[in-house]
């Protein structure tokens, strides 16, 4: 296990948080009038699921959600993240609102409000109305529109009281994993043709932005998966594997928020976008901030020539691993490296979210303390990096924590913690882990350094 940091350079006035999403804690899939979304068709599929769980109870959010605000209020998080789900408001993904969903997350934002915590919602964390995926889902250029709807209908329930929105957690994944390989749902394995779903996933984004900020008082911003990528060697081979597999994780989610266009596509072979007059414009203009989920470097090396996709990613050699072994190596400094690379390619970038951060590792699923050294390690080397970032100039201004709770982590069920707290899914009870705690002073510690220098000037 590795050694506990007893002291992390901290980075000076940012904001704190954690963050959840709605599927993978909430359960009660068949309460208040909540309709299908593709990850309850995805998860029946024999085999889908590492342990063939079905998120049915997760952490039992959904009908305790004061016991999460407890949590957030007790870490004494500014921020919380967390993903309201369509189906619960559009069960048919069109049409007229299920008020009795809206109201649940309106007396949820409440809740954080008396606790002095500012809610940062996410209007899609994945879960997309099984009804809008059987048109076409991100495939089809109708979905942008209907997620307009669907954002307009939550803007004016909550817009009087949410401040911040992100429209869409990790687009990377649901085209890579969800409509590329077919990892996740909604388990489409389409390969290069999955990549009409990147613009219409930011074109939604874009009108979803416009939507908002007509109806509310509001910023805005998409959180993106940034990966770090490196060859496994240094050769043109490898380079150009690497090369390419940033444009398809990276840039081709990040260059049109951030200039308006995207790379050059053509120059390695893949089609062009579908794109219409007007729409990089409104992407261009859309973010007030620009999120990114961290959570590990990508090592690449060239594919056979038979290989229908020319890269294979691998194991990055001489770092240690999360608890789901070579796939998630642990590398902090890819953090500073990957912000201070954006920051040197758009100089104008936006304030900077860490929206997402953290990791899984093996540990009890009955109740229990966990004292996870080896989550605190991970998170202060993070920090640390996010910390030398800001001291290069980069506009970072939040970190947030992957995540306050053990929950249903997708196609790997149950099987990976990531939380600050514990949860028993047979039981529902929650014990905050060490790293909970140590993320509680860490905040604290911040707080009054900064009321300190305030206090000095
Ligand atoms: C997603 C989370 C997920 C986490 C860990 C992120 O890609 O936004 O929903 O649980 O990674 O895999």
């Amino acid at each position: 296990m590795t050694a506990v940091p007893t002291r992390s350079p901290l980075p000076t006035g940012l904001r704190w948080s954690a963050a959840t999403s709605a599927f993978q804690i909430e359960g009660a899939r068949d309460v208040d009038g909540r309709g299908r979304s593709i990850w309850d068709e995805f998860l029946e599929a024999p085999g889908a699921i590492t342990d063939a769980s079905t998120a049915d109870l997760a952490c039992d959010s959904y009908r305790h959600p004061e016991a999460d605000v407890a949590l957030v209020a007790g870490l004494g998080l500014d921020r919380y993240r967390f993903s309201i789900p369509w189906a619960r408001v559009q069960p048919d993904g069109r049409g007229t609102a299920n008020t009795v969903a809206l109201d649940h997350y309106s007396r949820f934002v409440d809740r954080l409000l008396e606790v002095d915590v500012v809610p940062f919602p996410t209007l899609y964390h994945w879960e997309m109305p099984s009804a809008v995926e059987a048109d076409g889902g991100w495939l089809s250029r109708d979905t942008v529109e209907r997620f307009a709807d669907y954002a307009a209908i939550v803007v004016d329930s909550l817009g009087d009281r949410v401040a911040h929105w992100y429209t869409l957690n990790e687009p990377a994944m649901t085209t890579l994993q969800g409509y590329a390989v077919g990892a996740l749902a909604p388990g489409r394995q389409l390969l290069f043709d999955a990549l009409p779903t990147v613009h219409h996933q930011l074109l939604a984004h874009a009108r979803a932005a416009q939507v908002i900020r007509s109806r509310a008082s509001a910023q805005v911003g998409l959180v993106n998966n940034h990966t770090w990528v490196l060859p496994l060697n240094d050769t043109a081979e490898d380079r150009d594997a690497a090369a390419l597999y940033d444009l398809i994780h990276n840039r081709v989610f990040s260059e049109p928020l951030l200039a308006g266009e995207y790379p050059d596509l053509a120059a390695w072979g893949l089609p062009a976008m579908p794109v219409q007059d007007g729409d990089l414009d409104a992407i261009r203009a859309s973010i007030d901030f620009y999120g990114i989920n961290f959570y590990n470097p990508t090592t690449v090396t060239a594919a056979d020539a038979s290989s229908p996709i020319p890269f294979d990613i691998v194991p990055t050699p001489g770092v240690p691993v999360t608890g789901f072994g070579p796939e998630w190596p642990i590398m902090p400094v890819a953090l500073r490296d990957l912000l201070v690379d954006l920051h040197a390619r758009h100089p104008l970038l936006p304030p900077v979210i860490i929206g997402e951060n953290g990791a899984s590792f093996p540990e009890p699923d009955r109740a229990a303390r966990v004292e996870d050294a080896d989550r605190i390690a991970y998170l202060a080397g993070h920090i640390a990096a996010v910390g030398e970032a800001i001291a290069a100039g980069v506009p970072v201004e939040e970190y947030t924590v992957w995540s306050l709770l053990d929950n249903w982590e997708w196609a790997d069920g149950y099987t990976q913690r990531f939380g600050l707290v514990h949860v028993d899914f047979a039981t529902g009870e929650r014990t905050p882990k060490a790293s909970y705690d140590w993320y509680r002073d860490l905040i604290a510690g911040a707080r009054s350094a900064a009321a300190a220098r305030e206090e000095t000037r």
